[in-house]
């Protein structure tokens, strides 16, 4: 039995930043949700935004299950949520445990080892080690000259500059030749810089949002203003293709224990490459994702409140050796090995019995969404987000725009 205890009443967590939109959403679809039976018992569950105090490590924690979006910045949340799983099963939705691991690094090496097709990828030294005295030996004699150009030419150009860590674009360059390659190099710094072969070009650009074991694969369009990069478009993978990148997403996140994840791949015909699978807070704003934000807000629902009303409880402990032995195992050839790690994350997410307990104890969630989905308090909170989002002038054109896209959803969902 864990320190949670055997319960019927369910607190939720919300570890926020900035955002207000989808917390909003969440909060008002848990009320509507009211009483969840499970196993002969009624269920219910509340909502709280977490605020950042002092706590003593033995202090109780009253949330069964937090949805973090805070603690990859912000580290004093970062440790509560760590004594949180450690002292008393609170159940993370993402853990901080695997934040090391969130790293795109840590990630492009898994998934290397488990035979994804990574472009070629080199880590190379910082430009400016960093400037401390304590530091100064090791910089000069450890930290050797090397031949910048000798590395481009293995990887070949066009090449990808960008953060070992990434993050919001933050320092990504595309470069085309050695003289933007010196550039960008000498501007990196003190950030620690991956040279990644570019593809380039490609036919698709897939992001896939990952949430417990649901994932959504959407056509992403990097080269537009973030309210339409999420293109709404069914089909626009080739159908191995679209598999392929279920099993890798849910993979990597049961691998490294990621429950809320956004990854990217990049496909031409049925290839895919994938080159970013670790974002410890992915974008979910309404205006972000309009039509794949009901999706997302149910999914979200679903996970957090199977986890809370089940029991289900923190892993901070990985696995490795068992996707190892699928990845080493000679007698299996690649679609082998991606259906046994499919069976692996099925496992790690319980997969099986969570979807028994969408189709039992929330048999009614698509229908409540639908419902406020299509209400006025939606639109109202529509608004409001456009309101605080974009300048006055714009607010007009984006209201259409996005009701437009909700629209859609509502139609496509009758
Ligand atoms: N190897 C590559 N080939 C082609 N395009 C790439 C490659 N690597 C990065 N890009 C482009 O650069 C963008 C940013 O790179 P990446 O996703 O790795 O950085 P990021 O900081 O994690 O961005 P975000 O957090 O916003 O997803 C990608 O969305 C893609 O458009
Ligand atoms: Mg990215």
């Amino acid at each position: 039995m864990s320190v949670r205890g055997d319960k019927t009443t369910h607190l939720i967590g919300l570890l926020l930043g900035t955002e207000d939109d989808w917390p909003r959403a969440f909060e008002t679809l848990v009320q509507r949700v009211g009483a969840v039976p499970h196993e002969g018992r009624d269920h219910t569950l509340t909502t709280e935004r977490i605020t950042i105090e002092p706590f003593d490590l033995r202090d109780p924690v009253r949330h069964d299950v937090v949805i973090d979006r805070l603690a990859w910045w912000y580290y004093h949340p970062r440790e509560w949520l760590k004594k949180a799983a450690l002292v008393n099963d609170t159940y993370l939705i993402n853990n901080p445990f695997t934040f090391q691991s969130m790293e795109k690094h840590s990630a492009y090496c898994a998934m290397i080892r488990l035979g994804f097709d990574i472009p070629d990828t080199v880590l190379v030294p910082y430009k400016n080690p960093i400037d401390h005295e304590k530091w100064a030996y090791t910089a000069t004699t450890y930290n050797l000259p090397f031949d910048l150009d000798e590395v481009a030419g293995r990887i070949g150009y066009p090449m990808f500059m960008k953060p070992f860590d990434g993050g919001a674009w933050r320092g990504v360059s595309r470069i085309d030749d050695a003289e933007v390659l010196h550039r960008a190099y000498d501007e990196s710094g003190q950030m620690l810089m991956h040279l990644q072969a570019a593809i380039s070009p490609y036919d698709a650009f897939a992001r896939s949002l990952t949430i417990g074991p649901d994932t959504m694969v959407m056509k992403f369009r990097p080269e537009l203003p973030m309210h339409l990069r999420y293109e709404v478009s069914h089909d626009f993978l080739p159908a191995e293709a679209g598999d392929e990148i279920l099993t890798l997403s849910k993979t990597i996140n049961a691998f490294f224990r990621w429950e809320f994840n956004s990854c990217e791949s990049l496909v031409t015909g049925s290839r895919v490459r994938p080159i970013d699978y670790a974002n410890a807070c992915p974008d979910i704003a309404i205006t972000s994702l309009h039509y794949y934000f009901p999706w997302a807000i149910s999914s979200l629902l679903r996970w957090s409140i199977f986890c809370a009303v089940t029991g289900r409880l923190p892993q901070v402990d990985t696995t490795t050796r068992d996707w190892y032995d699928v990845a080493d195992d000679p007698d299996l050839d690649y679609p082998a090995k991606l259906e046994r790690y499919l069976a692996l994350s099925n496992a790690y997410f319980d997969t099986d019995r969570y979807r028994e307990f969408c189709d039992t104890s929330l048999a009614s969630l698509d229908e409540i969404v639908y419902e406020w989905i299509s209400s006025q308090a939606f639109d109202d909170l529509l608004i409001e987000t456009i309101k605080k989002t974009y300048p006055a002038h714009e607010q007009d054109w984006f209201a259409a725009h996005f009701r437009g896209l909700i629209g859609l959803w509502v139609k496509d969902n009758a």
